[in-house]
């Protein structure tokens, strides 16, 4: 049974061989796969494009640090001025140590405890997304013990269709984010209660890898309205925090918003509204300046299947696995081969881990150098050591240079802190 078909060979030096001036295939000869390499130009590039498109309004970015946490982009963050939408004390305690300003973080996420609540107090966070009312009686009760007034939001849940997929929407009231106005309206009128919290700002973020500017439109849309009839009923409100989730192009055909009309529909709904606004984007920044770099461990003939088995894993890259995403991949070779499919997998003991199912690829062998695209976002950060497999290297690549900015876990790393049962106490 031949698998090979007659389809176009692929050209002889593939243009993906150069990243941010960077010979991929010579980086890989110094640096053992797999690894993420990531571009700062490519997210530098991203940082201007957005705010230029927001020029004229008074609006802050505020990286998702959950896209990519890694030291050294967050640094990249904070030179450029950009601020950190942080989920964990983890993550503040990252932003902060990149040098990211207390003053430009914001705290996201429904499962904030007292320990991170007081840990973002004691370093003076620009505000909280609140996201329920037990949190809102938390963060009074911390913000009077420690003698503060906290700045918050509330994090309204607009009921809006994100039209992605359903692990990554977070706008429909059946999801377990934010509050509705109706509740909202009541935590307002009842500001009193509360007088260790600021409550004047409004928060939404309804899902990320979003298309289409019309789900971005309704919400905002929702969030103005509230604004307006919260103005008229006394309550100032400084900022509205308009989250992220513009999407990036994953595979051919998909056409992300343009940064020009993604402006443009927080201009129509927000135009007129005189205080800050934030913006919390985090795959958008950096999802297309990262690539993962594998090799080839073996081609497999299966009965029904010919199996393509990487160095790289689910462990290092579980959007294929977690949401079945489509990731590009894409071979780095010297001349053109026939073309047949593959069923792309890595090493751990699943069935999903999968990358691509039934892929057309040239025929490749063990040692090829393979490249995944679009991984700078979701990728590294959501890594594991599944299979007790050390977590990648990452590259930070600038203008034909590189540096490493994790190195590859050694396996004492990977076990640090794990001990024999030798002390055995009771509670
Ligand atoms: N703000 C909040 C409150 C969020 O929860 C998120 C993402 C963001 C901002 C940034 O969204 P972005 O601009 O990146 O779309 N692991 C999934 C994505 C999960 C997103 C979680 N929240 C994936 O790989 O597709």
């Amino acid at each position: 049974m031949s698998h090979t078909s007659s389809l176009p060979a692929e050209p002889a030096l593939h243009p993906d061989t150069l990243f941010d001036g960077v010979d991929l295939r010579r980086l890989a000869e110094r640096i053992p796969t797999p690894f993420h390499a990531y571009s700062a130009s490519a997210i530098r590039a991203r940082i201007d494009g957005l705010q230029q498109a927001l020029q004229g309004l008074d609006a802050t970015l505020c990286y998702a640090v959950k896209a990519n946490s890694n030291l050294a982009i967050l640094q990249l963050m904070a030179k450029a001025g950009v601020g950190a939408d942080i989920v964990s004390s983890g993550e503040l305690w990252r932003a902060l140590h990149a040098g990211i300003p207390a003053q430009r973080i914001v705290f996201s996420g429904v499962g904030k405890t007292a320990a991170e609540i007081a840990e973002a107090l004691a370093a003076g966070i620009q505000r909280f997304n609140v996201e329920s009312a037990d949190e809102l009686e938390l963060l009074q009760q911390m913000a009077a013990e420690l003698h503060v007034t906290a700045h918050a939001a509330v994090r309204i849940n607009p009921d809006v269709d994100a039209q992605t997929h359903a692990k990554i929407s977070t706008g429909k009231a059946e999801n377990k984010f934010g509050v509705s106005i109706d509740e909202a309206r009541r935590w307002f009128d009842q500001a009193a209660r509360h007088p260790n919290v600021r409550l004047d700002g409004l928060h939404v973020h309804i899902g990320s890898q979003i298309l289409s500017v019309e789900p971005f439109r309704l919400a905002f849309a929702r969030v103005a309205a509230f604004w307006r009839e919260l103005e008229d009923a006394g309550h100032a409100i400084a900022s509205i925090d308009v989250g992220g989730g513009l999407g990036v192009r994953y595979r051919d055909g998909q056409v992300p918003i343009a940064p020009a009309d993604y402006a443009a529909a927080i201009r129509e709904a927000l135009g007129a509204f005189k205080g800050r606004l934030l913006l919390e984007p985090g795959r958008y920044l950096v999802a297309e300046a990262g690539v993962l770099l594998t090799r080839v461990i073996r081609v497999k003939q299966g009965d029904r299947r010919r199996f393509l088995v990487l160095d790289a894993a689910m462990n290092d890259l579980l959007r294929p696995s977690l949401y079945e995403a489509w990731h590009d991949i894409v071979p780095l070779l010297d001349g053109p081969r026939p073309h047949c499919r593959y069923d792309v997998v890595g090493p751990v003991c699943e069935t999903g881990d999968t990358f691509a199912v039934e892929r057309e690829l040239p025929e490749l062998r063990s040692g090829d150098l393979v490249l995944i695209r679009t991984t700078g976002a979701y990728g590294a950060s959501m890594a594991s050591t599944y299979n007790s497999r050390p977590l990648a290297a990452e590259v930070l690549l600038e203008r034909g240079r590189h540096a490493i900015v994790r190195r590859r876990q050694s396996l004492e790393d990977m076990v640090a802190g794990e001990q024999p049962a030798s002390h055995w106490e009771s509670a």
